[in-house]
């Protein structure tokens, strides 16, 4: 089974929307009501088409019985497209202008960071190269975690990463810190940015957050599917989990609604700053 047998897709009744949550919540513990519905159940109907499977019922006793039908899915639901300097000009601001302030401001002698849907790595592995060049000596922490296991497995092998990941990387990281596989147009990540780096698995949703911890926190491109008020919540979270003048690095077309509610202050497209508790 899987996807390759097509048939047009059809429009999901409450009960198959039902079948497949509650499967996957005891699977996984990945729950759908967190997620944008409508958004949802058009990308349920394409796969269950793409899979052949014709009810929701059919394809939750598969996910029980096929565990790597449940992979499939899960990679499917959770996309973890990713790159190296994703939105570049998004990167410049932070490396030119945030992190020598939060550097001058961080009262330790390096930075701690958390790349919250971190996918293959390549996002944490930027920010490490960017601090390396920037405060060579300083004792910098990335935390990097994500739902996805498979995605984890490569982040902590530092690779290999093709081309296409590498596109947006200004070629001075890339000759610095990266070094051919041997093997076609595969890199790895040198030992050195890895060792900043300390990949594992959390779920955004689910986990219980520190407060005033991070310098600063990356979640690009993670919350996109979720429903506006889980979105807050996850915004709100990470705000509080910031030490106050620590800064909230957002994906290249995210914007935070209301971020002032949370405490928070617009510094930049994708850019907020923790600046105090919000009333109650
Ligand atoms: C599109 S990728 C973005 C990767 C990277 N942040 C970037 O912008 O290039 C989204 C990632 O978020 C992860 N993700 C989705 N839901 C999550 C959750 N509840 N907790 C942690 N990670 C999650 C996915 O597994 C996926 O790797």
């Amino acid at each position: 089974m899987g996807p390759g047998r097509p048939s047009p897709p059809r429009r999901l009744e409450p009960g198959d929307f039902a079948a497949i949550r509650d499967a996957l919540w005891e699977l996984t513990g990945i729950d759908l009501d967190d997620y944008h519905t409508q958004q949802m159940e058009r990308r349920l109907s394409a796969w269950l088409a793409r899979c052949g499977v014709e009810t929701g019922q059919a394809f939750a006793r598969l996910l029980w019985e096929v565990p790597e039908e449940l992979d499939r899915f899960r990679q499917f639901l959770t996309i973890n497209v990713s790159s190296f300097y994703r939105d570049a000009s998004r990167w410049a601001e932070l490396e030119h202008r945030i992190l020598p302030e939060l550097l001058r401001s961080s009262g330790r002698k390096g930075l701690r960071a958390w790349s919250v849907g971190c996918s293959v790595g390549a996002e944490p592995f930027t920010l490490a190269m960017l601090l390396l060049e920037r405060a060579p000596d300083g004792v910098h922490r990335i935390r990097a975690t994500d739902i996805d296991r498979g995605s984890l497995v490569r982040a902590r092998r530092g690779g290999p990463y093709g081309e296409r990941e590498l596109l947006e990387l200004p070629s001075h990281l890339a000759h610095r810190f990266l070094e051919p596989t041997g093997s076609g147009e595969a890199f790895v990540v040198k030992p050195q940015v890895r060792r900043l780096v300390h990949f594992m698995y959390g779920d955004v949703l689910r986990e219980s957050m520190p407060s005033n911890c991070y310098d600063l926190i990356l979640c690009r491109n993670v919350v996109i599917y979720f429903t506006p008020q889980v979105r807050a919540q996850v915004f709100g979270a990470l705000a509080r989990a910031l030490r106050p003048g620590g800064v909230l690095f957002v994906g290249g077309t995210e914007t935070i609604s209301h971020y002032w509610e949370l405490g928070l202050e617009y510094l930049a497209p994708s850019l907020y700053q923790w600046k105090r508790a919000p009333s109650v």
